[in-house]
């Protein structure tokens, strides 16, 4: 189905061309002068230069084409505007198009298509905190985005499990424990089915290897060794690491369901091992890697950098591969596995320059071919009401089950105290407006900007929150329900001027959709549902509808609703929470 705009547009260019002038000049826009018009279109302006004549009678002429069925104004003003405002019968038939059509009338522009969504980044062993938070929220929906559109999107987690990360943990446990099996290079055995640590140890272990080796080189050699050897395939490593992932994993999928974020792709930096050796064998058979100070780099600058792009490192002095050589590597395993027509990357935006880097060797290195899109899409920051990156109270990173559970909690006493729901519904209602306060108080930022968490604000059952779009979901559903079937009822002629606005905020789905797919910026839909949230409640607020005597207009009413409720949780969906069935 066509946008809105989209159809309007083409009907002014035809009304350009009936009237003799070029059909390019009927572009139309939303209109900013809301007080006067819903849409607008300027081009009679741009056409008098073209035709040499007053663009006044240019646009008076165009006016006089168009189907007057379509608007309830056509107004040709000074110096040559056209002003429009919409039919009862076009806002009709247009959404009646809409409630009938399969994906509310949204085109897949990407059917036969597939992205790679790269949102996780969690490293094991690490608790989650509050820094995966942005990159879980954001490329969940970003996903969800993709999909409505009809692609294959796949969210890949892309676990750090390769690192330095593993080294310290087997560095430490051998100096705790040095008589376990995996430490001895004779033993030749079954390792144990058991892990040899608890999820809590592992989480105490990895801090105080950090620690350690700051202060003491001789710790931070021992560390870089077992990181070396396990990436060799040492044998009794490997054991452990395994037992590492499988702690970590575990408890990560769990918080991510708590989220409701799910990968398709448990893949991980480990993953990527075995694409190394060649990767690098062909950077170098292609000239591209030089050597430097013991290093092998690939020169990625280009003519016209206004920063410098210093080389990317392809493999460290010691032989080692580092963060760029697993990005590398992984992209020629998702060209082979996935053939992905896009990857998109989120991480933090101080993250830049390395996606720059590994963009750009990429490319030079055949592994991404031209098609191929790379968008990298680095956020802000989380802030806390100081306006400084959020700490705990005791002034540390947050666990983000940590900050799952207060804003649990925080929802939990208000759902208690104002009764909302009946015992054994708690729990669920509480979780679902928790998700949605923690993800709209996130999404309806610009990714890339920084924001404060505040709690309270999120939390809110009236503003700019989730809480907010919930309510009104809960408002509809309820009257529905109290109505009977309604499914099948057809969109009629708006009642009233609520109606009417109601109606036109409706008509922008699609536009809103799109946006928020082409500039990755779900933003877009949180804004729009705040419109069209208000525009529900503006409507129910001034109209009686279940009051309404004569059953046609309450079909009516009872229709518009309705799909105010599907265009609604549709939007949420897209950003990755669902509404309780009361509040
Ligand atoms: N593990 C990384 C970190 O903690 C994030 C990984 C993001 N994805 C990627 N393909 N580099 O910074």
């Amino acid at each position: 189905m066509e946008k809105i705009l989209d159809m309007i547009t083409a009907k002014m260019q035809r009304a350009f061309q009936d009237a003799g002038y070029d059909a390019s000049f009927g572009r139309v826009t939303v209109s900013n002068r809301p007080d006067l018009c819903e849409y607008q279109c300027n081009g009679a302006l741009a056409a008098a230069k073209q035709y040499h004549c007053a663009p006044i009678q240019i646009a008076r002429a165009v006016a006089e084409k168009l189907d007057a069925g379509d608007y309830s104004l056509v107004d040709a003003v000074m110096p040559g505007f056209i002003n429009l405002k919409l039919s009862d019968r076009f806002l009709q038939n247009y959404l009646e198009e809409m409630r009938t059509a399969e994906n509310l009338g949204v085109e897949k522009i990407g059917a036969g298509k597939t992205i790679v969504v790269d949102y996780g980044g969690p490293n094991v062993a690490k608790p989650l905190h509050i820094g995966h938070l942005r990159s879980a929220i954001i490329g969940e929906s970003l996903k969800r985005i993709y999909r409505f559109f009809g692609y294959n999107a796949i969210g890949d987690i892309h676990m750090g499990d390769w690192g330095l990360q593993m080294g310290l943990i087997i560095a430490e446990l051998h100096e705790r424990q040095p008589g376990l099996c995996y430490f001895d290079p004779d033993y030749t055995g079954q390792y144990p089915e058991e892990p040899p640590f608890t999820l809590s140890e592992l989480e105490e272990i990895y801090p105080a290897a950090s620690a350690k080796k700051k202060e003491d080189e001789n710790f931070a050699a021992q560390a870089h060794t077992a990181t070396f050897e396990l990436q060799q395939g040492r044998r009794g490593y490997h054991a452990l690491w395994k037992h590492i992932m499988n702690l970590s994993v575990a408890d990560m999928t769990r918080i991510y369901d708590t989220l409701d974020v799910h990968f398709e792709s448990w893949l991980g930096e480990s993953d990527a091992d075995p694409y190394i050796p060649a990767m690098v064998q062909s950077f170098k058979d292609q000239g591209l890697a030089v050597e430097s100070e013991g290093a092998l780099v690939i020169p990625v600058a280009e003519e016209g950098d206004k920063k410098e792009v210093p080389p990317c490192i392809l493999v460290k002095s010691d032989g080692s591969s580092i963060y760029a050589t697993t990005d590398l590597a992984t992209m020629v395993q998702r060209m082979q596995d996935f053939h992905p027509d896009k990857i998109l990357y989120l991480t933090d935006k101080r993250q830049a320059l390395h996606f720059e880097q590994v963009f750009r060797a990429a490319r030079k290195g055949g592994i991404i071919p031209e098609g191929v899109e790379l968008e990298h899409l680095g956020f802000g920051t989380m802030n806390g009401r100081d306006g400084k990156p959020f700490k705990t109270r005791e002034g540390g990173v947050m666990r983000l089950e940590r900050l799952i559970g207060e804003m649990t909690e925080f929802v939990h006493a208000k759902v208690v105290e104002n009764q909302i729901v009946e015992e054994s519904e708690v729990e669920d209602t509480t979780a679902k407006i928790a998700l949605a306060a923690l993800k709209y108080g996130d999404l309806s930022n610009q990714p890339t900007k920084d924001y404060v968490f505040d709690m309270e604000r999120f939390a809110a059952f009236e503003g700019n929150t989730g809480p907010y779009i919930l309510y009104t979901i809960v408002r509809i559903k309820s009257i529905l329900s109290r109505y009977g079937a309604w499914e099948n009822l057809p969109i009629r002629s708006p009642a009233n001027v609520y109606a009417k606005d109601l109606m036109l905020a409706l008509t922008k789905f699609g536009t809103a959709v799109e946006g928020a797919l082409k500039g990755s910026a779900p933003n877009l839909i949180c804004a729009y549902i705040y419109e069209l949230a208000g525009c529900v409640n503006k409507f129910y607020h001034e109209t009686p509808i279940l009051k309404e005597a004569d059953e046609t207009v309450k079909a009516g009413h009872i229709a518009l609703i309705g799909l105010a409720k599907n265009v609604l949780e549709t939007s949420i969906s897209l950003l990755g929470f669902s509404a309780p069935e009361k509040m």
